[in-house]
């Protein structure tokens, strides 16, 4: 019955948003701004409904990712309902997820939502302790695309995380979330006191026989469809560990050069 009532409702919108007179209301910048400004309250309510924060740019930078490097295993860690990890399954049927969440409630509602998935491997536990699981029984191939999600309160696996891929991996491409990007106030990152989500926490947990390659966003809101809500946007980098003449291959993708800023870390230059 309610699903019923919500087909109708939708085809009833559809039908008025094709409209003229919807057409024209929609150009009325007050009309805009409540949309966007309701697509960040709900962002309030219900944080994570969106995968990967509904930020098309990032969800495109993981299909080139997969493309260019030829990705076959993805390893998320903090899974929460697993949204993003439905998308990527759902991106990649092919590729293997590997997800890990700490939370009893999320974990089971997470495993509810992804039972449908062959290609994803839910765990129930801490991220680093799943890391070096997956290390040691050699479920990691050297193609593998870390996405480093579990940032929760006061819970912050973070420097554990990169340490373990740090020390044990040769090469490792890494998106952490929710990260600072430097001299860009368009998008947030996670704060904990007075700990930022940002490059000193990486620059301390990472080996200085490693080298990285960083891409950080580079864009504002105009990414958006203006008619749909949409949430803030938030921060994120991609790192590429020792793997500098596949990241210089990779920055020519006009997408790249579209949308990224390159960095790097040199450790043993900046400590
Ligand atoms: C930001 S949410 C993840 C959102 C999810 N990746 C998505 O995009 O839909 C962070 C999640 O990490 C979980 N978490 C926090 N600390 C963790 C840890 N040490 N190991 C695994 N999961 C953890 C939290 O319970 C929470 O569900």
């Amino acid at each position: 019955m309610i699903g019923r009532l919500r087909n109708e409702f939708h085809k009833l919108y559809s039908q008025f948003a094709k409209s003229d007179s919807y057409q024209a209301i929609k150009r009325v910048r007050l009309v805009r701004n409540a949309k966007i400004n309701f697509g960040k309250i709900l962002w309030k309510f219900a944080p994570y409904r969106y995968p990967l924060h509904g930020d098309v740019i990032s969800i495109q930078l993981f299909k080139e990712i997969v493309e260019e490097f030829d990705i076959d295993t993805i390893v998320e860690t903090g899974t929460f309902r697993g949204f993003t990890t439905e998308l990527l399954a759902k991106m990649f049927p092919k590729i293997k997820i590997y997800t890990c969440e700490i939370n009893g409630l999320n974990y089971l509602k997470a495993k509810k939502n992804l039972a449908k998935y062959k290609n994803v491997h839910l765990f129930k536990g801490t991220s680093p302790t799943f890391l070096a699981d997956l290390l040691d029984n050699k479920k990691i191939s050297n193609k593998t695309l870390f996405y480093l999600d579990a940032h929760w309160l006061d819970e912050w696996p973070l420097e554990e995380e990169i340490k373990i891929i740090s020390t044990r991996l040769k090469n490792a491409i890494v998106v952490i979330d929710d990260f600072k990007v430097p001299g860009n106030n368009n998008f947030a990152f996670d704060k904990y006191g007075s700990k930022e989500c940002a490059l000193p926490m990486i620059i301390g947990n990472i080996s200085s026989k490693n080298t990285y390659d960083l891409l950080f966003p580079s864009y504002g809101d105009e990414i958006f469809d203006i008619n749909v809500s949409h949430p803030p946007l938030v921060g994120y980098v991609a790192l590429f560990q020792n793997l500098n003449k596949n990241y210089t291959h990779f920055c020519n993708r006009v997408f790249v050069k579209k949308f990224y800023k390159k960095a790097n870390i040199m450790k043993k230059r900046l400590t």
